[in-house]
């Protein structure tokens, strides 16, 4: 089977296109490394011992995926191209709606001449309004998004299931991701943002290897057991194994499906300092400050309809997360190509 993977070099991208190329599938890769380096690429070739077909160009450029499919019997694809900083959403809103209604856009029109109506979309639990009861299950509320880069997602999903009411041909898996943390065991490929994080694992990880001084805590007066956010963060391996899951589930049916990927258990930010720490055996200093805006106090799946549909479960544990994010940090202190 050969895959088409968007966003490949990035970081669920590589992670992804491991499980795949380890499995024996064909995969095709097309990425414009705006947020992602070449490197992660080779590293996992290198570790699957095999080899993957990598075209370096904007998806939002047609001729080009024209190109790639006539060159490549392709099966299915998986859509992870995007660009996906909260904050800089805010500031660049037309970038983010350009890139990311565009490129899917793009995408599908080519996908549909060519014949190829097997797609998996990279949603967020952005999605879900704000103030929804916990767990979150796929027919939970969405909209309300607060910020642009969560607004391109679910605009995607509108996008994504009309077309599939349109041509009952098409099979679309729209998976929810919660929060992707850790890195393969190996600890040779892994998440490598660009500037200062803006996402907690990677802001540790960067405190404990000294690149940066101290962790900020965004408010510790939250509705929640120690006061600090939770949320249900899921290893990226686990996460990339659900993609193999989806394509399976995807190609064997028809229509728009939603699924949730998220282990159903929700940590504070201070059970994942200290548990990074412990496990580790490495310091993370930190300091409360002021809630960061836009953030809500608790956010965690219920991932059953995922475990009875896609016969898929997130094994990793919050130790398995710690470690292997600190690995990747450890052998790596400044990413890719540094
Ligand atoms: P990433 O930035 O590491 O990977 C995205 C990749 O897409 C990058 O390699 C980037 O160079 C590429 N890209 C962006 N725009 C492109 C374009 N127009 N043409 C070609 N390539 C393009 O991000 P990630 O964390 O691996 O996320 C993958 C997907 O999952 C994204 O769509 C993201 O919005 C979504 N998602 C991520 C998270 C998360 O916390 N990481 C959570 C929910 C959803
Ligand atoms: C987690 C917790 C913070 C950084 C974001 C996007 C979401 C999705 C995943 C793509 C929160 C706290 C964080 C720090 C902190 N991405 N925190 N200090 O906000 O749940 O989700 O990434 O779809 O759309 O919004 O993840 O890792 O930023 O924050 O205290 O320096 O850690 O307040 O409670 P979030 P996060």
């Amino acid at each position: 089977m050969n895959i088409l993977v968007t966003g490949g070099a990035g970081y669920i991208g590589s992670h992804t296109c491991l499980e795949l190329l380890e499995l024996g599938c064909g995969v095709v890769v097309i990425d414009n490394l705006c947020n992602s380096s070449p490197e992660s690429l080779r590293r996992v070739e290198e570790l699957a011992g095999r080899s993957l077909t990598f075209y370096e160009g904007d998806i939002r450029d047609e001729a080009l995926l024209r190109k790639i499919f006539a060159n490549h019997a392709i099966d299915c694809v998986i859509h992870f191209g995007g660009l996906k900083a909260v904050g800089e959403s805010v500031a660049k809103p037309l970038e983010y709606f350009d890139n990311n209604l565009n490129s899917t856009l793009a995408l599908t029109r080519v996908m549909g001449e060519v014949g190829v109506k097997n797609l998996i979309f990279s949603s967020s639990a952005t999605v879900y309004t704000a103030g929804s009861e916990m767990p979150l299950k796929e027919t939970s509320p969405t909209g309300g998004c607060t910020n642009p880069y969560g607004w391109t997602k679910y605009m995607t999903e509108q996008i994504l299931q009309a077309l599939c009411v349109a041509d009952p041909e098409w099979s679309v898996c729209l998976l929810r991701y919660f929060n992707p943390i850790g890195a393969h065991k190996s600890g040779f490929i892994g998440e490598d943002p660009q500037g200062v994080p803006n996402n907690l694992m990677p802001y540790i990880t960067q405190v404990a290897v000294g690149r940066r001084e101290c962790l900020r805590v965004f408010g510790n007066d939250y509705d929640t057991p120690d006061g600090t956010g939770v949320r249900d963060y899921i290893h990226v391996v686990d996460l990339a194994k659900g993609h193999v899951a989806a394509v399976a589930y995807t190609c064997a049916g028809k229509g728009c499906e939603v699924f949730n990927l998220g282990t159903g258990t929700g940590y504070s930010v201070l059970e994942m300092v200290n548990t990074f720490a412990q496990v580790n055996g490495v310091k993370v200093p930190y300091v409360i400050t002021d809630r960061r805006p836009g953030d809500i106090a608790t956010c965690y799946a219920d991932p059953a309809k995922s475990e009875e549909k896609l016969l898929w479960k997130a094994e990793k544990t919050l130790a398995d997360m710690c470690r292997d994010a600190w690995r990747w940090q450890k052998q790596n202190p400044m990413g890719y190509e540094k």
